[in-house]
């Protein structure tokens, strides 16, 4: 009976020690995105690299797309649907042209990263993200999430990209 009661006890701790960290993105740090509850993962910014990406137009700028260790995993893998606690970060800056290397090339060739412009995430929770398609979207600019109009429109766009669950972005090898 002890036995039972003390691991009744464990479970109930547990459980609210699985709860304290339900924010899928692990601690908060700072604001959390509307809809989705999404914070900024720690340690983010050391996350390994899946891709990368140039978006011309409007947008104008250069992207990386960082993945946590069950998102590489995966990745390399080639699984499909992404696990739970996966989670992805697209870091975009603006696309600016280096004077300094153009000299150095002799012509104007170079391009590269200026100043940021925002940070999107992707965290998968299936049950808890069940309703878009088991992704909470969050963007974050200088560490301040982004309105709830523009949380509206990820998941959406993210739709077109269903059959690699929601997920377009390529791994670079
Ligand atoms: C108009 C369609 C559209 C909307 C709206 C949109 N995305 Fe995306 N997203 C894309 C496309 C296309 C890519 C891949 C190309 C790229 O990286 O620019 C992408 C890439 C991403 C990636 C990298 C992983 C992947 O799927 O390739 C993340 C993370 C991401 N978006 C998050 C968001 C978040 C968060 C929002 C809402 C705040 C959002 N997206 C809104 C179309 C969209």
């Amino acid at each position: 009976m002890r036995g039972i009661a003390y691991w009744l006890s464990a479970v109930v701790v547990l459980t609210g020690v699985v709860v304290c960290m339900a924010p899928a993105s692990g601690h908060a740090d700072g604001q959390a995105a509307p809809i989705f509850g999404v914070t900024i993962p720690p340690g983010y910014r050391d996350w390994r690299l899946i891709s990368v990406a140039h978006e011309a137009g409007d947008l104008n700028d250069f992207r990386a797309i960082l993945g946590n260790d069950v998102a590489i995993r995966a990745y390399r893998e080639e699984k499909l649907p992404f696990p739970d606690g996966t989670i992805i970060v697209r870091l975009a800056w603006s696309y600016i042209a280096s004077e300094e290397n153009n000299k150095v090339f002799g012509r104007a060739q170079s391009f590269v990263a200026g100043a940021p412009i925002n940070v999107q995430l992707m965290v998968k929770d299936s049950r808890r993200y069940a309703a878009t398609g088991g992704w909470g979207f969050a963007q974050f600019k200088d560490g301040k999430p982004a309105d709830e109009a523009v949380h509206k429109t990820c998941s959406p766009c993210h739709e077109s990209a269903k059959a690699r669950d929601f997920v377009f972005t390529h791994y670079s090898p």
